[in-house]
């Protein structure tokens, strides 16, 4: 505040203006965080509707300090770029490889990740895996807010780590729980789960977005001030948001998204946001009656298919942050009696879909007008890059055509509005991936096209258009 200000409240006897200000209710976007003075139906921020949630005015630390939670306390000096010394951020590996992938080469000190899933997903059979797994070289806490301790207890039997010493805390007060972890003063310390967090300094009830946020706010503070690695478990509501503002995003370095399909025995752990690698990056897991195993030929899983070649399917090489994958993609095209015919897509971008449809019409004649197509990328994994354009239109095609993609075939490329095909980063990479696994013809975008004898065993059929990859076939 102005000192001027300051001094003018003073000798108004303590009557001071601006705290008054900030006493007063607020109202937050539970969708998106936003702060607002009123109450309003939609979010003028987001424009979702119902969202807005009263919450009391926060104290003095949370306004103005918190801001600050997210950085590193201390460094109020000015210091030039070329004069600070970079930490040398020490990894430490944990044992879980596919964890380790997704956060980028293992755990960084003082770092705050964010694990975000369904119910029942695993997630915390992840983390106390984890630190068991660690605890023996990197003093751990697990700070449990859903789960009694026998619970817990029971679940790490079923692990295999009945007897570890890990310290276990059933609380849900933030100061209790920093207290505690500042006496222990655990490596690494996870709170299970942030949505059941509380803490003393606010009125509303455990839960709501103004709790959520500024029990974040103090562990993260905690983390950055102790250079304790802090994991948080959040809830994922029904849009697929972690639950709570979405503010809980922005002050973590790292948000982890726990995937899987339904009934699948796999899982996916793909980072969404990572300060300290790859984002995107995928993490896969098998969930076995002894907990989670890291999974390290994932291509293999995901490529289980019919020993005969069946019409509908094409394989694609997509690379899902630093590592190619391959994954098939099905489609089945049928007769519709619907006057506005499905477009349905698993997996994929729906929209995308469409599209790709359109310009198979326009620039290769083929039309699919009076057809239901329906695509899916198989194994529950979802592809977001545009590479698999061109396996989704020769799936589609080959079921349309009731023939068969060769078995040994692989395609990937992007498919522009004017029928072009355009490269994808990684090319070399992805044909690498397919010669592995015994593909022996690639269908990749001209541009792609790898120096030659740079990949053995694979034929390489580079095309401009659409056209010229509808010949290939
Ligand atoms: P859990 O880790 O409690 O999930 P979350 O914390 O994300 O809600 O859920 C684990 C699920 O996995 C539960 O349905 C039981 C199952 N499971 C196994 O199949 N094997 C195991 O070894 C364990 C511990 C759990
Ligand atoms: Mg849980």
């Amino acid at each position: 505040m102005p000192a001027g200000l300051a001094k003018a409240s003073l000798r108004a006897g303590g009557h001071n203006p601006i705290r008054m200000a900030k006493s007063q209710t607020r109202f937050f976007c539970q969708s998106c965080g936003a702060e607002s003075p009123k109450w309003a139906g939609q979010c003028a921020a987001c424009g979702e509707w119902n969202t807005l949630v009263e919450a009391p005015g926060e104290p003095p630390s949370s306004g103005r300090r918190s801001s600050r939670a997210g950085g590193y306390a201390g460094t109020t000096a000015l210091k030039p770029l070329n004069e600070v010394e970079q930490d040398a951020m020490a990894r430490t590996p944990t044992g879980l490889t596919e964890l380790d992938r997704v956060l980028g080469g293992g755990l960084v000190a003082g770092s705050v990740n964010l694990l975000g899933g369904d119910p029942g997903i695993g997630k915390s059979t992840l983390l106390l895996q984890l630190l068991c797994a660690i605890h023996a070289t990197q003093p751990s806490m697990y700070v449990t807010g859903e789960e009694s301790l026998s619970q817990v207890s029971m679940r790490a039997g079923r692990l295999g780590a009945g007897d570890t010493t890990l310290p276990l805390l059933a609380d849900t007060q933030v100061e209790a729980i920093l207290d505690q972890a500042q006496r222990l003063k655990p490596r690494v310390m996870v709170i299970d789960s942030i949505q059941t967090m509380w803490t003393d300094a606010l009125d509303s009830a455990p839960g709501s977005v103004s709790q959520v946020r500024e029990s974040a706010a103090r562990l993260v503070r905690f983390a950055k001030q102790t250079g304790t690695t802090v994991f948080l478990v959040g809830h994922v509501t029904k849009e697929g948001a972690i639950g709570g503002p979405r503010v809980l995003e922005h002050m973590v370095d790292t948000v982890l998204y726990f995937e899987s399909d339904q009934g699948s025995r796999y899982r996916l752990i793909r980072a969404v946001k990572n300060r300290f690698g790859a984002v995107n990056e995928l993490g896969i897991f098998a969930m076995t009656e002894t907990g989670l195993k890291p999974v390290s030929n994932p291509s293999a899983i995901f490529l289980t298919r019919d020993t005969q070649p069946v019409p509908g399917s094409a394989v694609l090489v997509t690379r899902e942050g630093t590592r190619p994958l391959l994954v098939e993609c099905q489609a089945l095209v049928d007769n519709s009696h619907l006057s506005n015919p499905r477009r349905v897509a698993v997996g994929l971008d729906g929209q995308r879909v469409a599209m790709l449809l359109a310009v198979l019409h326009r620039h290769c004649g083929i039309a699919m007008a009076d057809q239901d197509v329906f695509v899916n990328i198989v194994g529950g994994v979802r592809v977001t890059e545009t590479a698999a354009d061109l396996a989704v239109l020769l799936a589609a095609l080959s079921s349309f055509r009731d023939r068969p993609v060769p078995h040994d075939w692989v395609v990937f490329g992007e498919v522009g509005l004017s029928g072009e095909i355009r490269p994808v980063p990684g090319g070399e990479d992805r044909i690498r991936e397919a010669a592995k696994h015994g593909f022996k013809r690639a269908i990749v975008p001209a541009a792609n096209r790898p120096r030659a004898g740079a990949v053995d065993g694979i034929e390489v059929v580079g095309v401009r258009r659409l056209s010229e990859a509808l010949d290939a076939l």
